[in-house]
């Protein structure tokens, strides 16, 4: 008994870190006042749709900061985490008036959820 508990809790913590969309598509509510996921809608933010995967700065018809522009980042799970983390950390100057995710694990589900976009 003891042994199938512990071999359901190990299984459960497995899912439980895995990246989950599902649990990133909540976590965007913190996004939505600024970013719509509708490919060339941009708002106080550009739109994210596609951006997972793209250079900085790509969005068609969205007037970027120099610093953010000039980051020469491509948007790979490593970038995105930096600068969800904290914007002004990973790119100086920024104007994104986004505080950051303190929670390794929420940015990474989060981003799983940009992936999908
Ligand atoms: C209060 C508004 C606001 C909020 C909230 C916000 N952003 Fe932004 N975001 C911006 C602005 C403005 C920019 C453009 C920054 C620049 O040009 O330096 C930006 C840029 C970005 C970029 C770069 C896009 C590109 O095309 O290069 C990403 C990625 C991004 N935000 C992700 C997020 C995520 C994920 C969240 C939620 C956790 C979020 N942002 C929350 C306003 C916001």
């Amino acid at each position: 008994m003891k042994v199938a508990l512990s071999g359901v809790l190990f299984l459960f913590s497995a899912i439980a870190s895995a990246q989950d969309a599902s649990v990133g598509k909540d976590l965007f509510q913190e996004c939505v006042a600024c970013h719509s996921i509708k490919s060339g809608e941009n708002l106080v933010g550009p739109s994210l749709a596609g951006t997972y995967g793209k250079k900085a700065g790509a969005a068609e018809g969205f007037r970027y900061s120099g610093p953010l522009k000039k980051s020469g980042l491509t948007w790979d799970e490593g970038a995105l985490d930096a600068y969800i983390a904290n914007p002004q950390a990973a790119i100086p100057g920024t104007r994104m008036p986004y505080s950051g995710m303190s929670s390794a694990e929420s940015r990474k589900n989060l981003i799983a959820y940009l992936r999908t976009l």
